[in-house]
């Protein structure tokens, strides 16, 4: 069965789906991106990753090149072709295609569009969320501006392979304090040893996790009390139990910190009720 990509207008092979050598996400990673988890072909928490879409580009005055209701239908018909009805949307924007010069093309460069998608073994995912992972910490060596989804993911990048060579699933990087910002991919949260949750506040030091939004709601919901703090590793190694929310991992307990248990070093009660009451809302 041919897998097909959306790039600029048009379906095609994913082989065949490449974009100019002058587009400027390839020359200046001057591009915003988001990522839908697909579940039984419905894109879950699908306002809230239009909501933040819109938002990158508006912060980096990137004119948006379609509606919801375009993005839904390109969306919708990629699923179809591709059959796909568990696993992931990619979709990115860039300024567009222009002569290489730092500052802003002409009016008029149309941003260039691409989207993708890619399933997932969501029986490996929960065999993972069940055993729980762990997570390495690394300095935080990222821009000012992380809230915005943007392709510069170079020292994400670094940090995941870290954790990967260090035998752990995700890398928390750590700002100059000592404190914890989030994930390479990930929101980074812990709870404390009476119950309340404590996740990073959302400022322009991380990522506004579409995730973590939905999982505070419900949380809430459930009577548990959200602390949005700064963190350090030794008050999450302490911590009764940690875990990490992204589209594509929900929520997953984490278990180890730089080797060192986290609890009693399994999966906690508290973040395994989050997973489920999550996936029971998907
Ligand atoms: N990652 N923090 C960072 C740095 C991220 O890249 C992500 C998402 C998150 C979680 O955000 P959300 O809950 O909206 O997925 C937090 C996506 C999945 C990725 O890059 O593939």
């Amino acid at each position: 069965m041919t897998r097909f990509a959306y790039v600029d207008g048009r379906f095609l092979p994913h082989d065949e789906a490449v974009v100019h050598v002058e587009d400027r996400g390839f020359q200046f990673g001057d591009a915003i991106y988001e990522v839908w988890s697909v579940r039984d072909g419905q894109l879950l928490d699908a306002d809230g990753h239009f909501a933040r879409l819109e938002r990158s580009l508006g912060e980096l005055r990137i004119a948006n090149p379609k509606s919801r209701a375009g993005y839904q239908l390109l969306i919708g018909e990629l699923l179809r072709r591709n059959r796909l009805r568990d696993g992931l949307v990619y979709l990115q924007i860039s300024r567009g295609r222009a002569r290489r010069d730092h500052a802003f093309p002409a009016a008029g460069t149309r941003p260039t569009l691409v989207l993708t998608s890619k399933r997932l073994d969501r029986v490996a995912a929960q065999l993972r969320a069940d055993a729980g992972v762990g997570v390495i910490t690394t300095p935080d060596l990222r821009w000012g501006r992380c809230d915005i989804k943007t392709v510069n993911l170079l020292p994400n990048v670094l940090a995941k392979q870290a954790a990967i060579e260090a035998g752990a699933v995700e890398a928390w990087l750590v700002d100059s304090s000592g404190l914890v910002t989030e994930g390479s991919s990930t929101n980074a949260w812990i709870v404390t040893a009476d119950g309340r949750l404590v996740t990073r506040q959302a400022d322009q030091g991380i990522l506004h996790g579409i995730t973590r939004a939905s999982l505070m709601r419900q949380a809430e919901e459930l009577g548990y009390v959200i602390e949005e703090r700064a963190f350090s590793v030794d008050e999450a190694v302490s911590a009764r139990e940690a875990f990490m929310t992204s589209a594509t991992s929900y929520v997953t307990p984490i278990v180890r910190i730089d080797g060192r248990p986290v609890g009693n070093g399994a999966p906690g009660s508290v973040a395994t009720a989050l997973r489920q009451a999550y996936l029971d809302s998907a």
